[in-house]
């Protein structure tokens, strides 16, 4: 089926969540649908345990890391980002590990030491880049692994960017003691090739910083199930990428249970619902779409493109399918002001309050309460709640330093 192409450039969508949501099978869905459409689709996933050969159940994407083609218009690529590292970090890190091991730290520790935490997983990121620098691709669906800290990772660009930045002084550093000591201490000045490695390495981190923020090419999608757990990793997420400036454009709650005559099954349905309904307040005003627990492991292209068309019905995948901020964070000063959507409106009857990192609104509704769980970025931490205030669906919240 060829149709016209919405992104003829890169569309990139990112599926994120917590462990054993459903983000792989999900991704190579999203993928599929999208091949089909006539996108050239890579699917890439860093993560160890091989999941895009089991959910596409084609053995040979693993054993090796490189792309495969597995449909016409569709690749998968496992990705092994201690290769990657190797391939493209390996000047640097040798050099910063020979500048321990000169102090005196064994080899081994030295190169433990010289790597920075969530290197492994910026590696992969990295791939994107050089997709879009090759052109060899329309689309990149890319399935984060399951960490909470996963989504740090596609802010590294700009984290490590600086921290990176900090590296090239402190290598500068080295390299001027070195021409004092060299003959002393034998600390290795950081030859041509490292500050080559280095610079170049920076340049692709600020290029993949440029692709992943521009929210006309980059969208993440939240995975959730119909428990709490899930919902709030996800919610966390969400206010993440948006103190970040990526645009999440959709969430998926999947694995929902069928009703049941049995009453144990249909115990769990009707949590599930309420899980659903909390979900779709959470997420508010991102559309969420439920997807049923299938009656077996989803797995394989003919249940995946099935899948697909749950989630997407007639609607193209690479589509924008919300645009917005459902959070907002300006600092006015020492004061962090945030806004966020929310379902409700001054006209419901609602209370705040705080536990630590988040605010919970409670909404009293004939039908019960709803819990809408706010994530507070870590800056609030030593801050009080000074005024909150809530109007047409929008929640303001001031944050001031205590004095
Ligand atoms: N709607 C569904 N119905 C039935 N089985 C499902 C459904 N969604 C996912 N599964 C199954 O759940 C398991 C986990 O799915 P998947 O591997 O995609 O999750 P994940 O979020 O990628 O997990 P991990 O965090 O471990 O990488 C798989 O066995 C998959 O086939
Ligand atoms: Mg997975």
């Amino acid at each position: 089926m060829a149709c016209t192409l919405l992104f003829p450039s890169l569309r990139l969508i990112i599926y994120t969540g917590k462990g054993g949501t459903g983000k792989t099978v999900t991704s190579c869905a999203t993928a599929i649908n999208m091949a089909e459409r006539g996108y050239r689709t890579i699917v890439i996933s860093a993560d160890p345990a091989h999941t895009l050969s089991d959910a596409l159940m084609m053995q040979d994407i693993s054993g090796s890391y490189d792309q495969k083609q597995v449909l016409p218009n569709l690749a998968a690529l496992q990705i092994d980002p201690v290769t990657e590292m190797s391939k493209q970090y390996d000047p640097i890190l040798s050099y910063m590990a020979s500048i321990f091991s000169a102090k005196g730290i064994d080899e081994t520790l030295a190169y433990e030491i010289a790597m920075l935490p969530g290197m492994t997983q910026l590696f992969s990121l990295l791939k994107i880049e050089e997709i879009e620098r090759t052109k060899s691709f329309d689309a990149v669906v890319l399935d984060m692994p399951a960490s909470g800290e996963a989504l740090r990772y596609l802010y590294f660009p700009k984290l490590v960017g600086s921290i990176g930045r900090k590296l090239t002084g402190l290598a500068g550093l080295f390299s001027g003691f070195a021409k004092v000591f060299q003959p002393v201490a034998k600390i290795p000045a950081p030859s041509r090739d490292v500050i080559k490695s280095e610079m170049d390495f920076l340049d692709r981190l600020d290029e993949l910083a440029k692709i992943i923020r521009d929210n006309d090419t980059a969208s993440i999608r939240l995975v959730a199930n119909p428990d709490t757990f899930s919902i709030e990793n996800a919610k966390r997420a969400l206010m993440s990428a948006s103190l970040y400036g990526i645009n999440v454009d959709m969430a998926v709650v999947n694995k929902i249970m069928a009703g049941s005559s049995d009453e144990y099954y249909a115990k769990w349905a009707s949590y599930q619902r309420s899980k659903v309904e909390d979900a779709k307040a959470n997420f508010y005003p991102l559309p969420v779409k439920e997807v049923q627990l299938y009656g077996t492991e989803l797995r394989g292209v003919e249940m995946l493109r099935k899948h697909g068309e749950v989630l997407f019905g007639s609607d193209d995948p690479a589509k924008i399918f919300y645009r917005g901020k459902p959070y907002l964070f300006v600092n006015e000063g020492a004061a962090i002001n945030m806004t966020v959507q929310v379902p409700f409106t001054e006209k419901d009857d609602f209370s705040i309050e705080r536990y630590g990192d988040q605010l919970t609104i409670t909404v009293r509704t004939p039908v019960g309460q709803v819990a809408n769980i706010v994530p507070l970025p870590v800056a609030t931490a030593g801050m009080k709640l000074a005024k909150a205030k809530l109007m047409n669906h929008e929640l303001n919240v001031l944050f001031e330093k205590v004095t």
